[in-house]
């Protein structure tokens, strides 16, 4: 796709990855961007590139506004090598002794990935740069995504550079959110679930931050996806609503089954919430990709984990996504295991124990159930659904 003016003199230039299908592990159904932007000014300033094998679309795009080689500085919000893998060879392009501003960790993780001796500016929390006629704001920004995570503002202008913060996997025709409406809150919400849940507490603090300097926001443009420019602080307040992890009256099922007895166990449980009033997910975890999942789990009130016991341990799907689960640390569920076996059943403990290391309020006992689950063992957990929507109940934020 070609340069895109999003506002006067400064340019859209990064690229479209249209087929990109696993973002190291994460599902993208949507492909993604790789956002970069040229602002022109008395200086002209280069704000992040690409993944490395889109370096050449980056370079070409830019020459479509200016000669790469007039470009004075580049500015690095981030140090992950989707946005910085073209920098070698735009240094290269531009001249090796340009000054690249970064955050201070931007600087040493810069030379741990491509260990080049390049022209670092280390910018403080706050610091200015004057281009001409517009003044850049480098805002400290920890860990959203990586410890060298940094925002850039641009005054003038009112434009926030986001780096990953109020992404989106998402590729598309479209560069605004406008032109595309609600749809574009759900990969938002995807992309926080998986990418960000884990520094929710950082998240708190960097919108507390943003409220606190009073910033004036016209726009919003995020590394990844479209640009936020139709209400800009929808997207902020999302950020903050998700961060706080208010449970919703929402359960998630999640469970793989051999021979369909754990998934007897599932429905019977799905069935006792659904009764009681309570939005219910069954997630059949190979037909639902674990980031999928996680994005439903993000604001529901209760996560119940189902597993048949295979050879003596967890079938590999659980184990896979407790192991995801437990990384990205949701907090405020309930919990509950269950899950069928044959003969020596040390699934649904585990599930148990895993729920527990994730601090969750796990409902006991677990229900296990030998081979086929007959009337009784349904009836429990039909029973166990009605709990567990009664307590969702009763944690539910009004
Ligand atoms: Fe889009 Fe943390 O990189």
């Amino acid at each position: 796709m070609k340069p895109v003016e999003i506002a006067k003199d400064i340019y859209s230039v990064g690229v479209t990855d249209w087929n990109i299908r696993d973002f190291h592990g994460y599902s993208t159904h949507k492909g993604t961007t790789y956002n970069a932007f040229l602002i022109l000014d008395k200086k002209i300033a280069l704000i992040d590139t690409v993944k490395k094998e889109f370096s050449d679309q980056l370079l070409t795009h830019i020459a479509q506004v200016v000669d790469p080689k007039k470009i004075d500085l580049v500015i690095s919000n981030h140090t992950e090598m989707d946005h910085s893998g073209g920098l070698p060879r735009i240094m290269h392009r531009i001249g090796e002794d340009k000054p690249i501003y970064c955050s201070k960790l931007g600087s040493k993780n810069l030379t741990r990935h491509f260990r080049q001796k390049w022209n670092y500016h280390a910018v403080e929390n706050g610091e200015t740069l004057n281009l001409g006629s517009k003044t850049l704001t480098f805002l400290e920004t920890r860990m959203v995504h990586w410890p060298d995570s940094m925002f850039t503002y641009l005054l003038e202008d009112k434009i926030l550079f986001s780096s990953d913060g109020f992404g989106q996997h998402y590729a598309g025709s479209e560069k605004f959110d406008d032109q595309i409406g609600d749809e574009i809150m759900l990969h938002a919400k995807k992309y926080f679930a998986n990418i960000l849940l884990l520094y929710a507490s950082n998240i708190l603090r960097l919108v507390e931050n943003v409220n606190r300097l009073n910033l004036d926001i016209d726009m919003i443009c995020p590394d990844h996806g479209v640009f936020w420019r139709k209400d800009p602080w929808k997207i902020i307040h999302a950020y903050a609503k998700w961060s706080e992890q208010k449970p919703k009256r929402k359960a998630v099922i999640v469970y793989d089954t051999m021979w369909h007895s754990t998934e007897k166990m599932a429905e019977s449980i799905a069935a006792g919430l659904i009764e009681k009033g309570i939005q219910t997910k069954l997630m059949h975890l190979r037909k639902w990709h674990r980031s999928d999942i996680m994005t439903d789990v993000l604001d529901a009130g209760a996560i119940i984990v189902g597993s048949p016991t295979l050879n003596n341990g967890l079938f590999p799907t659980v184990s896979d996504f407790l192991t995801y689960m437990q990384g990205l640390r949701p907090k405020n569920k309930i919990a509950a295991a269950f899950g069928s076996y044959g003969w020596s059943g040390e699934a649904v403990k585990q599930v148990q124990q895993s729920l527990q290391a994730m601090e969750f309020d796990v409902i006991e006992p677990a229900i296990r159930v030998q081979y086929v689950p007959g009337d009784k063992s349904l009836g429990q957990c039909f029973e166990l659904g009605e709990k567990i929507a009664g307590k969702i109940k009763k944690n539910r934020t009004p």
